[in-house]
């Protein structure tokens, strides 16, 4: 087994566990769910909108245009069930306004190593992060729907992660499709280079945040069974 297949099995681990102990929490649902937010209105709305704001080709500045309406969606639905939750969103945290800062910086050196201009780079990021979303909702899914068959009940979380999901899979597909539809063939190797680059970072963020997401799921799985048992007695 490799380093990186390692890690990524620590990551998924680390994060199943977390993910089953908040099945009975809403305090711990609402944190995983407002995680997801995050994400939805900074990493993958804020690379797509630079991208839209460039001089992009008709065909991609469509495509981002509708990406970025189901990005819209995603933080609506992820919203309105964070207020089923009874859960006002709190602001990102540092460390994931940390992981843009060192993504610009290390992609800083391929700003003008393309034809087709820096919109290469965000697209690059953005399929990175899209792909690695669908890794997070299929887990979360996967979990979720479990708990639906065993309990032979409709999960309200697992409808909304099962619609954003669905649209991220396209999304996914497609940053890969136009980013590799820009690149001319003798700029491939360039690209190759800078998809490891960007894939590098959000490993490493991987690990630091999920650790951290394990131990705030616990404490609140925790708090809220103490809370429900108090309330039992
Ligand atoms: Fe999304
Ligand atoms: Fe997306």
């Amino acid at each position: 087994m490799t380093l990186r297949e390692l890690q990524r099995d620590a990551v998924d681990t680390i994060k199943r566990h977390a993910l089953v102990m908040s099945l009975r929490s809403p305090r711990a649902q609402a944190y995983i769910l407002t995680e997801y937010l995050w994400t939805e209105e900074t990493t993958e709305a804020v690379s797509l909108e630079h991208a839209v704001a460039g001089d992009a080709p008709t065909w991609l500045g469509k495509l981002i245009t509708a990406q970025l309406s189901d990005e819209h969606r995603h933080a609506a639905l992820l919203r309105t069930r964070l207020a089923d939750l009874r859960t006002a969103p709190r602001p990102p945290p540092k460390l994931s306004r940390a992981k843009l800062w060192w993504l610009e910086r290390a992609t800083a050196p391929y700003a003008g190593a393309f034809a087709a201009g820096p919109v290469v780079v965000l697209l690059a990021a953005a399929a990175q992060f899209e792909a690695t979303g669908v890794r997070i909702l299929s887990r979360h899914l996967d979990v979720l729907e479990a708990r639906e068959r065993a309990s032979n009940a409709a999960d309200p979380t697992a409808d909304v992660v099962r619609s954003i999901l669905s649209d991220e899979q396209r999304h996914a597909r497609s940053c890969a499709a136009a980013a590799l539809r820009l690149v001319r063939a003798d700029e491939r190797a360039a690209f190759e280079a800078l998809q490891t680059r960007v894939a590098t970072i959000d490993r490493a963020f991987g690990i630091t945040l999920a650790v951290r997401y394990w131990v705030l799921v616990a404490a609140l799985a925790a708090a809220d069974r103490v809370r429900m048992r108090r309330e039992a007695v």
